[in-house]
């Protein structure tokens, strides 16, 4: 009893209003009114601290095959998942080479359907019992908005999805796909986040783009931006500070990361962006020290 009284006298020093202080610090745009097990998953995803997230992307196999720097996941990838928050990967990858001991939230790649042989945006989605068997904290779902062809048949993909998701409390991201007809500016950027978030998604990724303030202000849920095609390592970085001072809550990058020519180091410089506020100089600095070990 005594300890509970101790507890009770200082839970306003410790505690501020009784809510633990990890509680405190999660806010994330659009969560409030989510019940406790999407919540639950959103915080293993978004530091609760910094309510940004480092998202390790590697799921580009499921469309492209062996991607560069993607050849061997086991040497690739498997050395950079204690620096990241969480892994963007397809079941077939985390199954096959993931520990699952590695305690990294998994953003399970959910919507699966043709390859970039064929037509990219034909897709359907996975059973979401595996999403749960997975222990998933959120199912990624890619969108065509604008496709001729597919563009109803993502959303829906995207609406059973969140149907799913709330049926199970696992939050969906939304992945806004480009085609090559489309336009990569902030009126279709904003355009394709808005409608993935109407439609119920929880977290959006998109891309970064001149006037990219604009996406995230539409946007009533946090948005992650892909890190695109390999970039010089410095304007990578640059990429992520500016997207992040436009209110990005974070990265799922993959080709700036394990492309780099040395990811390990490349992920904690982005780390220094997303979480400790690094300028591109300060960033590549430590890029340039941590490649050297
Ligand atoms: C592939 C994807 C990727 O996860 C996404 O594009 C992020 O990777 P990158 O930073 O290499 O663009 O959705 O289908």
């Amino acid at each position: 009893m005594a300890d509970l009284d101790g507890i009770l006298e200082n839970k306003d020093k410790d505690y501020g209003i009784g809510i633990p202080v990890a509680n405190q610090h999660f806010i994330l745009k659009g969560s409030d009114n989510l019940d406790w097990g999407m919540k639950d998953r959103l915080a293993r995803i978004f530091n609760v601290k910094s309510g940004r997230t480092v998202m390790l992307a590697f799921d580009h196999g499921y469309i492209m095959g062996p991607t560069s720097g993607l050849e061997r996941l086991d040497l690739g990838i498997v050395p950079l998942i204690e620096y990241a928050d969480s892994l963007m990967c397809t079941r077939g990858s985390l199954r096959s080479v993931v520990p699952p001991t590695s305690g990294k939230a998994i953003c399970l790649r959910s919507s699966a359907g043709s390859s970039l042989l064929t037509d990219l945006n034909n897709e359907c989605i996975i059973d979401p019992v595996d999403a749960v068997r997975v222990n998933a904290s959120a199912m990624a779902v890619m969108v065509a908005i604008g496709n001729q062809n597919f563009e109803a048949k993502t959303v829906e993909n995207l609406a059973r999805a969140v149907d799913n998701g709330y049926k199970y409390g696992v939050p969906v991201m939304g992945v806004t796909a480009v085609g090559r007809e489309m336009a990569r500016d902030a009126r279709y950027f904003s355009t394709a986040s808005r409608i993935c978030a109407e439609n119920g998604a929880n977290i959006v990724k998109t891309y970064y783009c001149e006037g990219f303030a604009k996406v995230v202000n539409s946007c009533p849920v946090p948005i992650v931006i892909a890190g695109g095609k390999k970039l010089p390592e410095k304007e990578a970085l640059e990429l992520c500070y500016n997207a992040i001072n436009e209110g990005a809550a974070g990265v799922d990058m993959g080709r700036n990361v394990f492309q780099s020519e040395a990811p390990a180091a490349m992920i904690q410089a982005v780390r220094g962006v997303v979480h400790d506020n690094l300028t591109p100089d300060q960033a590549y600095e430590m890029f340039r020290d941590l490649a050297k070990k």
